[in-house]
């Protein structure tokens, strides 16, 4: 097994109180039902963003509970990772608005475009600034609006996510028997259109025809992006493993980004982890895309699930399409 160069001091969230049930899309004139959603998606609620509620204003949220749990103050920061396909401002760069809001003026910040795999992206950005010596304490963020960039008169797409934000501090690790393990991350630009948002870019910028056509907001191909993320997600968990030198019987607790429920069940299979180590809770918050993971990671740790020792493995699947798996002992 690789020795550890880093590892999750602390880990938060930050979510909005507005909650929207499966119920309520019927009131917006969509035809769909809870039925439908529940049976295809095992979605029943998601959170979405007051108006005055940001990527940034959530990130801090979820920013300050993971110093908090990491004892790390804000002067400690050297670098803020953000990663999401919300940002607030085309320009600049969402992580420099937190950087603002938290008030962490040593840091370097810079947003990183991964879109559900962002986390795993994140965390591996981060343990290279560490291992260089170019920080030693990063904060690695992944905040989605995705209520911002939804067609809400698309039932294919809306009812699928939800917004929020989770955190992570991560640092150089003194000891061999905890931190991050291993970790894998990959893309295939070839399928860029599968899930994408075609226009409002600077190849086709906002026009009044765009927002006519609403070809801005997010267009997805679900049956493919489905088959494509099982097949991602399973082949990164086996890297993950093996370059780990463990076996599926090592693992405590898998996080599987939260997109649904049956890619879920499905890559949990083809790992060979059973359901009852499979933490899920898409039920209540829907996809927050690169967000589900510390969020996910940060309620398991708050709950007791995850507990000192334990070897959780962390894998994700996204737009673009980009993949990736870590396993990290706590
Ligand atoms: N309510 C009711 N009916 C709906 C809804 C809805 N919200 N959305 C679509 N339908 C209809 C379709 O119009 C279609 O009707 P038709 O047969 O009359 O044309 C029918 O339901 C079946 O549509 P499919 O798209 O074939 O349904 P499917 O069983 O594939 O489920 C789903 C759709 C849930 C999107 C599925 O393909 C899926 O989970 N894909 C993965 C996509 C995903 O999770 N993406 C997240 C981003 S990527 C990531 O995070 C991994």
């Amino acid at each position: 097994m690789k020795r550890p160069i880093t590892y999750y001091a602390g880990t938060g969230r930050g979510m909005p109180d507005r909650i929207v049930r499966n119920e309520e899309f019927a009131a917006m004139g969509l035809e769909t039902s809870d039925e439908w959603i529940v049976s295809r998606t095992g979605i029943k609620e998601r959170r979405i963003a007051a108006p005055g509620e940001t990527t940034a204003s959530m990130s801090a949220l979820a920013a300050k509970a993971a110093m908090k749990r990491a004892g790390v103050s804000v002067e400690e920061i050297d670098a803020i990772v953000l990663s999401t396909v919300t940002s607030d401002r085309l320009l600049p760069a969402t992580a420099t608005d937190l950087q603002a809001l938290l008030g962490a003026s040593r840091a370097a910040a810079f947003d990183i475009s991964a879109a559900c795999s962002g986390f795993i992206y994140g965390s591996v950005i981060a343990e290279g600034l560490i291992a260089t010596g170019v920080a030693e304490t990063v904060l690695v963020v992944s905040a989605e609006k995705m209520s911002a960039i939804l067609d809400w008169t698309d039932r294919a797409t809306c009812v699928l996510f939800g917004d929020g934000a989770g955190a992570a501090i991560v640092r150089r690790t003194k000891r061999a028997d905890h931190g991050i393990l291993s970790t894998f991350i990959r893309s295939d630009g070839r399928l860029a259109d599968l899930l994408y948002r075609p226009t409002g870019g600077a190849t086709i910028p906002f026009s009044e025809e765009v927002l006519n056509d609403r070809s801005h907001f997010v267009k997805m191909a679900g049956r493919e992006v489905f088959k494509h993320a099982v097949r991602s997600m399973s082949d990164a968990a086996d890297y993950v493993l093996k370059d780990a030198q463990l076996t599926h019987g090592d693992i405590d607790v898998l996080i599987p980004h939260q997109a649904n429920m049956r890619i879920i069940e499905a890559t949990a299979k083809h790992a060979k982890i059973s359901m009852d180590k499979v933490y899920v809770n898409v039920d209540r918050f829907g996809n927050t895309s690169s967000a589900t993971i510390p969020i996910a990671l940060d309620e398991a740790i708050e709950s007791g699930r995850i507990k000192e020792g334990m070897t959780v493995m962390l894998v994700a699947f996204g737009a673009g399409f980009t993949w990736g798996a870590m396993i990290v002992r706590f």
